[in-house]
């Protein structure tokens, strides 16, 4: 098989940036994160689209989705540059899905299983480095020294939409619009369901079999 195209899909903090990174290097492919993408575009001029807000910043800082026309724009562009990707982050509603459909197919959609009061201690414990982006948590993954980064040396801060009252409406809005992604591929017969709840090499060593098995 060429490059595999994955999907990783699960809640804020259940794990598909730290299981991206590692499909990524092992499997040799791009990874697409509208995250990240959305995070060094947070100021962005929107206003022309006559939304509600004019930056994707005010968005993000609430909790809230992006709307989907700077979203879909974002991973059309995106997909067109790389055979081979892992895709994080989208779709994160049916009409999301819907645009995803008509973009490319799929090989392996994943969805990472994490219990809810798990993923509020994960996400108000994260800390990211400001200059290469690698991520820690204050006890589940601590750097060698507090609050710098073990890669670069870098500052470690806390994302914007970490704090507790942003990440339980980050749960409310995956709840009402994102879980019905993962049925509509669930119901496809395309989704492999992985427990996410354990240390990031076992929950990767489960993702890696997986992928081998459709290549
Ligand atoms: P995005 O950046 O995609 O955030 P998210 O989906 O909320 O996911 P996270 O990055 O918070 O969590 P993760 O699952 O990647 O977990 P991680 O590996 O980091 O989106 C942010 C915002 O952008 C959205 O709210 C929205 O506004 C906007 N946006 C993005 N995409 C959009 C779209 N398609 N449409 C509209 N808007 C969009 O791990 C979390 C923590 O847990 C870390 O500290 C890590 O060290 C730790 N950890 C990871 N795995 C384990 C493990 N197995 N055991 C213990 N700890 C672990």
């Amino acid at each position: 098989m060429s490059d595999p195209r994955i999907l990783i899909l699960g809640a804020p903090g259940a794990g598909k940036g730290t299981q991206s990174v590692k499909i990524a290097d092992e499997f040799g492919v791009a990874h697409v994160t509208t995250g990240d993408a959305l995070r060094a575009n947070k100021d962005m001029d929107i206003s022309d689209l006559g939304l509600a807000y004019d930056t994707p910043r005010a968005y993000m800082d609430r909790g809230e989705l992006v709307p989907d026309a700077v979203v879909n724009a974002i991973v059309e562009e995106a997909l067109s540059q790389t055979d081979g990707f892992i895709l994080d982050g989208y779709p994160r509603n049916m009409d999301q899905a819907e645009e995803l459909d008509e973009m490319t197919e799929l090989d392996v959609v994943l969805a990472l299983d994490v219990s809810e009061g798990e993923l509020v201690d994960r996400l108000t414990g994260r800390r990211v480095c400001a200059e290469c982006g690698s991520n820690y948590h204050v006890d589940f993954d601590p750097p060698d020294e507090s609050g710098i980064c073990d890669a670069c040396g870098g500052q470690l801060i806390q994302r914007d939409d970490d704090t507790e009252e942003t990440v339980k409406e980050r749960l409310r809005v995956y709840r009402e619009n994102t879980k019905p992604v993962i049925e509509y591929y669930d119901d496809r017969g395309t989704l492999v369901r992985v427990n996410g709840e354990r240390p990031p090499e076992d929950v990767f060593d489960e993702v890696e079999e997986t992928i081998e098995s459709v290549r």
